[in-house]
């Protein structure tokens, strides 16, 4: 049964618990045939709300920050593995109480650490970041292995052995990839990291594997962790974040005024692109919206550019095609909102963050957060 929009506030992020259950026993599905631990990358889902069912099905979650690492161990209520390129010595310590896996992402900072963490009460595991400075990713903003990248370590920065006490490689080069791409990765990672890989006890494979899509060959990517968990005894971390969230939910949000710019029918909606939807601006990307098709040229279909709420010029988003003509008050609701949009959401121009809620498998909706001026006041 599809969601009833009229029983969701505007704005508002909203997670289908069905969709999510999907994913996670996909996902599941695929840890337990591969033999490899799946983790959520809280930068791309920390809907910590779902984290009792994310809980169920993965084995775990990573952080990037102190506050990913404390929300996974205060909500889903296990030890988070960590990697951030670098750590503030005065949130060491509480960073450490919350980890079972630390990963450096320089030998400068493993020596600045490493007498703490092997000094802790209890054992964390240590690793380092690798640069096998190969990824097919488009975007530069999202390529971890562009020229002067600071993202982990190149082969030439690695003598023969790997230093005392660190224990794993961690390599993140994919976004949005499917298993090909991943192979072709492991070609390059096993050419200059190889010896390497057996002097230590896991390799963790960043995320970016987005098994969730549709088409993805699963077969194949459990084939190539069996392989690589075979050859170097080791056990294979996935990290994926937009796996999780990937079609999900939505953002819904609704026409506050329609303009003529210039020729242009402009729908003026409550929710901002830049605040609410950054990656549409950033990556670029055109999300869907329900009911509307990309502008039909040359038809009679009522085509919009989609503007948004704040005053900068390029919030906007177009231009869309629909059935019949829009009017203020009617709801456009944006498709997979959820991976990606909560994480990253700004109240610049001082437009309020949209609410969260979840579309429960009974059919009810939950309205988890909405959102008011004191969290604007607090930003600043
Ligand atoms: C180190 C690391 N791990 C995991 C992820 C999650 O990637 P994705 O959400 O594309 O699966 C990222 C994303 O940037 C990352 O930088």
């Amino acid at each position: 049964m599809p969601i009833d929009i009229s029983k969701i506030p505007s704005p508002c992020y909203v997670l289908e618990e069905r969709l999510l259950r999907r994913n996670l026993e996909l996902l599941n599905r695929v840890q337990t045939a591969s033999g490899a631990s799946i983790i959520v990358a809280l930068k791309g889902f920390s809907m910590y709300a779902t984290f009792p069912m994310v809980k169920q099905y993965l084995s775990g979650a990573t952080a990037s920050s102190l506050n990913e690492a404390r929300l996974i161990f205060e909500e889903m209520k296990c030890k988070a593995h960590v990697y951030a390129p670098a750590y503030k010595p005065q949130e060491f310590d509480e960073l450490m109480s919350y980890s079972s896996h630390i990963t450096f992402n320089s030998l400068n900072q493993w020596n600045q650490f490493k007498d703490k963490v092997q000094g802790f009460e209890r054992k964390i595991s240590c690793g380092i970041r690798i640069n096998p400075q190969y990824a097919e990713v488009e975007t530069d903003m999202y390529n971890p292995c562009i020229v002067g990248s600071r993202l982990g370590i190149t082969r030439d920065l690695l003598g023969e052995k790997l230093p005392e006490g660190i224990e794993g490689l961690h390599s993140h080069t994919l976004c949005e990839n499917d298993s090909y791409t991943l192979e072709r990765t492991l070609v390059h990672i096993e050419e200059k990291f190889g010896d390497l890989l057996h002097q230590v006890k896991w390799l963790n494979l960043g995320g970016g594997h987005l098994m969730t899509r549709e088409g993805y060959n699963h077969e194949h990517l459990i084939s190539l962790i069996k392989r690589l968990r075979e050859t170097y005894n080791i056990e294979i971390i996935l990290e994926p974040g937009s796996a999780i969230g990937w079609q999900t939910g939505y953002l819904t949000s609704t026409v506050l005024d329609i303009i003529d710019a210039q020729g242009i029918d402009v729908a003026i909606l409550d929710v901002s692109f830049a605040a609410h939807m950054p990656d549409t601006l950033e990556m670029p990307y055109k999300p869907r919206i329900w009911g509307a098709t990309d502008a039909v040229v040359g038809n009679e279909k009522p085509t919009y550019r989609m503007g948004g709420m704040t005053c900068l010029a390029g919030d906007f988003m177009g231009d869309y095609s629909f059935e019949k003509p829009l009017s203020i008050g009617d709801s456009v609701v944006f498709d997979d909102m959820i991976h990606y949009t909560m994480v990253k959401t700004t109240t610049f121009n001082g437009v309020g963050l949209p609410s969260i809620g979840i579309w429960k498998e009974n059919d009810e909706f939950q309205l988890l957060k909405s959102f008011g001026f004191e969290t604007y006041k607090d930003r600043i």
